[in-house]
């Protein structure tokens, strides 16, 4: 076993922010827009918005609450609590396995675009941006990209917790909010642009009540905020004792809210002044962007700044998914941290190449995609909330949420009664229903 002391994340603020890095990504701004255009916009919006507070946060805090109080990895930590339950630690192993075979690749598109807005080529071309995705798609340069993505990811994860992962999340998080912001606001003065509003705004319910719909909207609450797979359990293990799990989840929640939000107010009303369809799928953000920094002034600049941010808030996710990989690595194999950080990166590599190639034919992507978000998080949130409240010594999660007894006194009750019986079998029905 590693003897070395165990890091942790500095004061309330950084613990937010590094949280709230690894929830804020590809989720927030790539998987968001597409799926919600794909299922009626608004309709998708409020039933997202509807998991994340039902099911998101209270899984979040029973993570939390496993993390912080055993300080070990995903395995570990279940394990330490109840030998029984070590396979859910597992279950999250593989969950940021399947994740890391497609969401280098994907943040690697971000890469490219950067580098073409910063040489010229996204505005010089004389292809559509639809057209010059296709021929991205159809070279190297997207595994290239992708293992680029994993070599910065590897990079800052093996400068270790405080050094790597707290410095880059305080910097990149604010600045992606800001530049956000500035493009709703230019946005809004596209022609054609209330389309878009309306699209994403008003809401039809008989969609929303679609088993789909909701099914896709839960799934995209466990993606988006990182819950369900163990990533928050390792990252509260490196929490301080006294910090206030509750306010950190709800603030991690309500900023991966707002981007999203803001996500759709950017993208929508483009999509529409462009004359392009909401349901394209994953390309959607890669296609529509170019058209809003077209018309405006100084488009390169813009861009190269916007995808920069796209790179950055998608750098402090994979650094979650790689933490919780090399941390597992680290801890139950007693390797040391770079060691460890470096047969991730290897493996990283391997599945992103089986991705890339499409091997045997088999769409990976989407497949990894699908099982991550729409089964192995919900399932893994599931039974993680069955296991705190049912399984752990009576108090367990009162005393996690209460800081044994020092703050929140009020919310604990509602949290713990949601973990016992909302929560759990809310997942339970949705998932059925839709495999019915
Ligand atoms: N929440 C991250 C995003 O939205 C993805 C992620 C999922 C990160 C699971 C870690 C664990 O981009």
């Amino acid at each position: 076993m590693n003897e070395q002391p165990r890091a942790s994340f500095g004061g309330k603020l950084s613990v937010i922010l590094v949280a709230a890095g690894s929830a804020i990504g590809l989720g927030a701004l790539w998987r968001f827009p597409y799926i919600a255009g794909k299922h009626g916009g608004a309709a998708f919006l409020l039933v997202f918005l509807l998991s994340v507070l039902v099911v998101g946060i209270p899984v979040m805090l029973a993570e939390f609450a496993v993390g912080r109080h055993t300080k070990k990895n995903a395995v570990g930590a279940f394990r330490a609590l109840s030998k029984r339950w070590s396979w859910l630690g597992y279950s999250g192993v593989l969950g940021a396995l399947l994740i890391s075979g497609y969401y280098y690749l994907i943040a690697g598109w971000s890469l490219e675009y950067f580098i073409s807005s910063v040489t010229g080529d996204m505005f010089s071309s004389t292809l559509s941006y639809k057209e010059q995705f296709d021929l991205f798609q159809a070279s190297w340069k997207p595994l290239l990209c992708g293992i680029l993505f994993i070599l910065m990811t590897h990079f800052i994860v093996s400068r270790g917790v405080e050094k790597g992962i707290e410095k880059a999340s305080k910097i990149m998080m604010p600045a992606l909010l800001i530049i956000l912001i500035i493009m709703a606001v230019r946005v809004a003065f596209m022609p054609g642009a209330s389309e878009g509003y309306s699209f994403f705004l008003s809401c039809d319910f008989a969609e929303a009540f679609k088993a789909e719909t909701i099914m896709m909207a839960m799934g995209q609450a466990f993606f988006s905020l990182s819950v369900g797979m163990g990533c928050m359990v390792t990252y509260a293990s490196y929490f301080k004792q006294n910090n206030n799990m509750v306010s950190t989840s709800f603030n991690v929640s309500i900023l991966t809210l707002f981007v999203s939000v803001l996500a759709g107010l950017v993208i929508f009303p483009a999509v529409f002044s462009a004359g392009l369809q909401p349901t394209e799928g994953p390309s959607l953000v890669f296609v529509t962007l170019p058209e809003i920094f077209k018309g405006m002034p100084l488009a390169a600049v813009w861009s190269a700044i916007f995808f920069l941010l796209v790179i950055l808030a998608s750098l402090t996710s994979t650094i979650s998914f790689h933490e919780v990989l090399t941390a597992y690595f680290a801890e139950e194999f007693g390797l040391c941290r770079k060691k460890a950080a470096f047969v991730t990166t290897m493996i990283s590599i391997v599945l992103s190449s089986v991705t890339f190639f499409s091997l045997f034919g088999i769409d990976f992507f989407n497949m990894f995609d699908y099982i991550t978000a729409n089964i192995l998080m919900p399932l893994g949130g599931m039974f993680t909330c069955i296991m705190v409240v049912w399984f752990m010594k009576k108090g367990f999660m009162k005393d996690e949420l209460t800081n044994y007894g020092k703050c929140n006194r009020w919310f604990a009750p509602v949290v713990i009664f949601m973990l016992r019986y909302i929560t759990p079998l809310l997942i339970l029905y949705i998932f059925i229903k839709n495999f019915i």
